[in-house]
């Protein structure tokens, strides 16, 4: 059995038809490998761990953002279209420009440890803080993003509109250091500023994340409302 490839190539800015031979099991970027090793290694492609963990496969597929090594050939009826994440700048067929990702990034007021009650001098007073296993879990969920930007690309605000939004994935990390039990930073200010407000909790990240994190109902919701919380205060 085979089935028709069709590769976005960035210099003839078309897609290009490969016939691929299709066993059982495949993923989508099983037949782009084929393609690579037995048409033209020359086409511009990132992957890793082809086990849905590094994050550097994501791609549209037949126009949806998936992961390419988590996306079964056999899921997909008729032929296949693969083209970059549109939501960045490309550098090569199917290779975005993410470096502004990893800029924003960097602009998140980092992870400061609240301080320890203690009382050196009568060791018998010093306060522990308790820490229930709940408030681990609430942030474990958002330390499975793999940061695939999948959740970016199918964000209409950041696809459609000129905001200032940081975007899905950004929430996440936020709400995983605002999450922890021992941070105190404040981050408020920061997502105020960047734009949370324009997402109107359609969702669509969180039915794209291949990690199935709860994006909108476990991040982005309670973000939200703690900035509604410190305009009220
Ligand atoms: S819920 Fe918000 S962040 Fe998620 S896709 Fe919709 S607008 Fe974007
Ligand atoms: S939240 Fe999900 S979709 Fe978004 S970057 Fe992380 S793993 Fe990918
Ligand atoms: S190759 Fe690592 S997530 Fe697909």
């Amino acid at each position: 059995m085979y089935k028709i490839i069709k590769i976005y190539s960035s210099e003839e800015n078309k897609f290009k038809n490969y016939k691929v031979p299709i066993n059982e099991g495949m993923v989508v970027l099983d037949a782009v490998i084929y393609v690579l090793e037995h048409f033209d290694s020359t086409i511009g492609v990132r992957w890793n761990c082809k086990a849905a963990r590094c994050g550097s496969c994501g791609a549209e597929i037949n126009g949806i953002p998936k992961l390419m090594c988590k996306t079964r050939i056999d899921s997909i009826e008729g032929d296949i279209t693969i083209e970059p994440i549109k939501v960045f700048k490309n550098l090569k067929d199917l290779v975005p420009d993410v470096s502004d990702v990893w800029k924003t990034k960097k602009q998140i007021p980092y992870f400061e440890m609240i301080k320890e009650y203690s009382n050196k001098k009568n060791k018998a007073s010093t306060k522990y803080m308790k820490i229930y296993n709940i408030d681990i879990e609430r942030s474990q969920e958002f330390k499975k993003c793999i940061e695939c930007f999948l959740c970016l690309d199918s964000c209409h605000v950041i696809r459609e509109h000129k905001t200032n939004y940081i975007g899905p994935m950004h929430v996440v990390n936020i709400a995983s250091l605002d999450m922890n039990p021992i941070d105190k930073k404040d981050r408020r200010e920061f997502l105020n500023e960047n734009g949370i407000r324009y997402c109107n909790i359609t969702k669509c990240c969180t039915e794209i994340c291949p990690l199935h994190i709860k994006i909108t109902d476990n991040a982005i919701i309670p973000e939200k409302e703690r900035i509604n919380d410190k305009k009220i205060m």
